[in-house]
């Protein structure tokens, strides 16, 4: 948020207003809270499009503003763990 702000952009507040501008649409949970297959398929979609959103971001920012492309960079390798740690869930 505070990288918005520092860029001129105005944070997005209103919870309402979060879906119609997220990168992802919003998935509903596994009607069966305890169907572990289904949680695990949907989180591996999460990170994989969180992986994308940010490689985009890193790739727009890349030779126009450093700061974004490393904070873009910095987070993909977040996601690109959180997506090893939940495969290895499956394997
Ligand atoms: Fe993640």
């Amino acid at each position: 948020m505070g990288r918005i702000i520092q860029l001129g952009g105005v944070p997005v507040a209103r919870p309402a207003e979060w879906e119609k501008r997220s990168f992802l649409p919003y998935y509903e949970p596994p009607r069966r809270g305890n169907d572990l297959k289904a949680l695990i398929k949907d989180s591996l979609k999460l990170e994989r499009a969180s992986i994308d959103f940010f490689q985009k971001l890193a790739l727009k920012t890349r030779d126009s503003d450093l700061i974004t492309y490393r904070m873009a960079m910095d987070v993909m390798a977040e996601e690109a763990r959180d997506e090893q740690r939940i495969s290895a869930l499956v394997e």
